[in-house]
């Protein structure tokens, strides 16, 4: 491509595109795939040598060739090679902490309209696995602001970043510590554009986050479990300076695809976790008033739990009782071995093979 796109001024920044195009460099990463489609990461030196099961070549063989070169090992055997993508990397980087799963971090750029130019503040850091794709959004005229409370995590996610945007991207300040003790230092009040939070108890930075955020900034939180979320939600409504929730989760199923044998694959990740998102209402604003209700008994008043705090049917006592008089029917027939007793329905007991919703 020879357009204008190609020479604009971004292509010379040290964390533009040009470094992630053009011949395999020294000092670069490469992705190996063989014939089993099994994955091997190398960095490309002038003097390295790789070797594996599937034979051996000297990196020099690769060095200014084209990404998307086959190799052939002495052995016969064939390699791709190109240079990973961001999903590849984070999945194949060393970690500390767990990462954000790359479905997740594209659903968090994109339901947190994290833009570029914006200012971002993100916490925990862990591995900095959604660092990356929170910078690549922002972009170099934008911020991002880490914070990370454990100095040995804080130092894997610097080496991870560091090493793939090729130095100290110019929008990313990385601080350790406490988000509740970094933030209200680190920003001024109403100047943050959106908050990511990644971390066991986001419930507890409500208060320095909503001062923190620009009126309609908006807060993204990741949490594993339903009881997470949940505690969240309630404790967002709580501050009354913020929107109502808005809680999912995604699913990617990937598929088979070979001659007729186009199906889903027999494995998916099932669960990684939940997103939800809230911002933050005007100051000396409170929520407006919820015309749907929530769910009778959706709160319960004793602290204790009833099925219908959860949303489950009930059954009526009556319904019970009568389950409870054909079982004993049921039983008398099964000890007699006869149907036809006075009074006995031919299908006692069949309620109990029904699902209790039907
Ligand atoms: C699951 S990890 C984050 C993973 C990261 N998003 C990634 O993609 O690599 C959660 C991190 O939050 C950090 N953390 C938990 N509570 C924190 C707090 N209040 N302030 C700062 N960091 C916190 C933990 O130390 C841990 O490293």
């Amino acid at each position: 491509m020879t357009d204008a796109r190609t020479t604009t001024s971004t292509d010379d920044l040290p964390h533009g595109p040009a470094r992630r195009r053009g011949p395999l460099r020294a000092g670069e990463r490469v992705q190996l795939t063989d014939s089993k489609g099994r994955l091997h990461t190398i960095l490309l030196t002038h003097d390295g040598y790789f070797q594996s099961q599937r034979g051996s070549f000297r990196h020099s063989e690769l060095i200014g060739r084209p990404e998307g070169t086959v190799l052939t090992t002495a052995t016969g055997h064939q390699l791709l090679a190109l240079r990973p993508l961001l999903s590849d990397y984070v999945l194949s980087m060393p970690r500390g902490a767990t990462v954000v799963y790359p479905k997740d971090a594209g659903q968090i750029v994109q339901m947190g309209d994290i833009f570029p130019g914006a200012r971002v503040v993100e916490a925990g850091v862990g591995s900095g696995g959604l660092t990356m794709s929170l910078l690549s959004a922002v972009g170099e005229r934008g911020h991002l602001l880490s914070v990370e409370r454990r100095e040995d995590f804080a130092d894997i996610a610097r080496g991870n970043v560091d090493s793939w945007f090729g130095g100290a991207h110019p929008a990313w300040d990385l601080r350790l510590g406490d988000l509740a003790d970094v933030l209200p230092d680190a920003v001024e009040p109403g100047s943050v554009d959106r908050v990511v939070l990644d971390m066991l108890a986001p419930w507890e930075n409500l208060d320095v986050v909503a001062e923190a955020l620009v009126p309609g900034g908006l807060l993204i939180a990741y949490v594993a479990t339903t009881t997470q979320l949940s505690r969240f939600a309630e404790d967002a409504r709580a501050t009354e300076r913020f929107t109502e929730p808005q809680a999912w989760e995604s699913m990617v199923r990937t598929w088979h695809l070979e001659g007729l044998s186009v199906r889903p694959d027999h494995r998916m990740i099932g669960h990684t976790g939940f997103l939800v998102t809230t911002r933050r209402l005007a100051p000396r604003t409170t929520p407006p008033q919820r015309t749907r209700r929530p769910a009778k008994g959706a709160y319960s008043a004793d602290g204790e739990w009833a099925p219908e705090d959860l949303g489950e049917r009930t059954i009526s006592d009556k319904k019970v009782r009568r389950v409870r008089r054909d079982i004993h029917r049921r039983a008398e027939i099964e000890q007699s071995g006869m149907a036809s007793q006075p009074g006995v329905r031919p299908e006692a007991g069949a309620d109990l093979l029904r699902h209790p919703e039907e």
